[in-house]
């Protein structure tokens, strides 16, 4: 018998060992929302994704040279192309060892094996020196940290004093209704996010790490239907392949699962998104 707990980190870890290409595909080749300023019914869910790293590349505002930590990275798409696009050194960290190989692949077919790279880390003990980044990115992870503070004090410490931090991340807009908090909660078991927060809780929580709130960005309207409209094609897309009868019943839940909580997603929800940026006294 088996009893041995598994960590909140481990369980992140086993979900994205398993599920990133799944990711990948549903979202675009990166694992993140996309950004669709013109409405979400102009553009495919790839641009949509390039747009969105395009305006956290822009956000952060680091140039050739600079170092920056890339915290909860993913399979590495947007690491690489913030180094593309500005030249900056990149580190990126995540919990998911499948992720760092295929990371480190990406990288080296770039041809940026030498700027970015990538390693296992937990973002909630970070191994690196203070101030030793002139730039940071949590690129839609903080959902996963059960002590998001925490996990923003580490990244302020990290940071030289006057570097940026910019953050994507799932946010709640306001009181939820019930069917809301349901979502919530399904949301957060499926994806193994504990701590998704108000948007207005963002100032006080940044200053209470260490950090300084420049500029709060609400781009829900912009990102949640088009992102979870991708997600439930690909969910139904695969459940149409799988065969019924030979198909792992732990895997057709899940898709399930995913499909119908991107439905929710796609009906309207006080559950958006937003990018914040802060930076390091
Ligand atoms: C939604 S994905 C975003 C991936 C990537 N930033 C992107 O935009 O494609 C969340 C990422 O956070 C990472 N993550 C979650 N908890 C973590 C932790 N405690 N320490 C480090 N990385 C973590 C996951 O492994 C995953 O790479």
């Amino acid at each position: 018998m088996n009893d041995t707990p598994v960590s909140h980190a481990e369980s992140i870890s086993a979900m994205y060992d398993q599920s990133t290409a799944f990711f990948l595909e549903a979202l675009g080749g990166s694992i993140h929302y996309g950004y669709w300023p013109d409405g979400p019914d102009n553009g495919s869910m790839v641009e949509a994704s390039r747009r969105m790293t395009a305006l956290m590349i822009e956000k952060l505002g680091v140039t050739a040279g600079q170092s920056v930590l890339d915290i909860g990275c993913g399979a590495g798409r947007p690491a690489v192309e913030l180094a593309m696009a500005t030249d900056a050194r990149v580190t990126g960290v995540t919990i998911s060892p499948e992720q760092v190989r295929v990371a480190t692949e990406l990288a080296a077919r770039e041809g940026l094996a030498g700027t970015v790279r990538f390693q296992r880390a937990d973002a909630i003990d970070l191994p690196f020196a203070g101030r030793s980044f002139d730039g940071a990115w949590l690129f839609e992870s903080l959902l996963h940290m059960p002590d998001p503070e925490h996990v923003l004090r580490q990244t302020a410490r990290v940071l030289r004093p006057g570097a940026r931090v910019v953050i994507s991340n799932v946010v709640l807009r306001g009181p939820l209704s019930p069917a809301d908090e349901e979502l919530l909660a399904t949301f957060g078991e499926l994806v193994r996010a504990p701590s998704i927060v108000p948007l207005a809780a963002y100032p006080e929580l940044l200053a209470r790490s260490g950090l300084t709130l420049r500029e709060s960005l609400d781009i829900s309207e912009h990102s949640v239907r088009g992102t979870y409209e991708s997600c439930r094609d690909a969910a139904e897309k695969l459940l149409q392949t799988v065969d019924g009868g030979a198909a792992d019943p732990a895997v057709v839940d899940l898709l399930k699962r995913t499909r119908d909580v991107a439905v929710r997603f796609t009906g309207g929800t006080r559950i958006g998104y937003a990018v914040l940026v802060a930076t390091k006294a």
